[in-house]
């Protein structure tokens, strides 16, 4: 199977788990990027057997709205059953880097916010040691030279992400060369430093539950 065959696999896999849960009041939340778009096709044909869903982007509501899903501002909701999003790595103890898509400040808060969080991803994301991906971190523009010495301190070399403005109105750094050997650690670190809005790391919050999709089918990985 391609990276994309998988990635279908793991969309279809996440509407199947999330179906038990959903009753007439059931909020959804929905993650960013082709995985997750792959998620909200899927999504869209039981599309009357819940309320509604929060997303974690302005692209993602768009195409929850193209296919005619509720999309609900965060502050109006109460409760969010479950959150889908896909991921840039995980490690087996389902800690996530999150942010190739730029939008990981909106995910870090649904996935705060939700009861259960289940991540969707092909088995090339799953690795023993965080950080081959770079690490992005969402900065305040006036800050951004400020935070990029900073990270260089913690070992980093950020590299700034051309021409990316998030939903939020702020830039990307991608931290290159860090080996993550304790991501709650980092994850608070990075989170201490002024100017930056949230780091890519979701460890405090880590996924519940991923779904991968291997050759060999999807597997279901249960937080320990
Ligand atoms: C967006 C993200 C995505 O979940 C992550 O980049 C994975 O994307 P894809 O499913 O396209 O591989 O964190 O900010």
């Amino acid at each position: 199977m391609t990276q994309d065959e998988l990635k279908q696999a793991v969309a279809e896999a996440a509407v199947k788990y999330i179906l038990p849960l959903l009753e007439s009041d059931t909020i959804i939340g929905v993650g960013t990027g082709s995985t997750a778009n792959l998620f909200i096709d899927e999504l869209a044909k039981h599309k009357h057997d819940f309320d509604g869903t929060v997303a974690s982007s302005e692209a993602s509501a768009e195409r929850l709205k193209q296919h005619g899903i509720p999309v609900y501002d965060l502050n109006s909701v109460g409760n969010i059953r479950v959150y889908v999003d896909g991921a840039d790595e995980s490690n087996h103890h389902l800690y996530l880097i999150k942010g190739g898509g730029a939008a990981l400040t909106r995910e870090k808060i649904v996935a705060a916010c939700s009861e259960e969080f289940v991540c969707i991803a092909d088995e090339s994301k799953l690795v023993d040691v965080l950080g081959d991906f770079p690490l992005p971190i969402e900065v305040i523009p006036m800050a951004r030279s400020y935070v990029a010495r900073e990270l260089v301190k913690l070992g980093g070399d950020p590299v700034y992400r051309e021409g990316v403005v998030t939903d939020n109105g702020n830039c990307i750094l991608d931290v290159y060369n860090m080996k993550i050997l304790d991501p709650i650690k980092l994850e608070a670190q990075i989170n201490s430093i002024v100017g930056v809005v949230t780091n890519g790391l979701f460890a405090n919050r880590s996924a519940d539950v991923l779904l991968l999709g291997t050759q060999q089918g999807v597997k279901t990985l249960r937080k320990a």
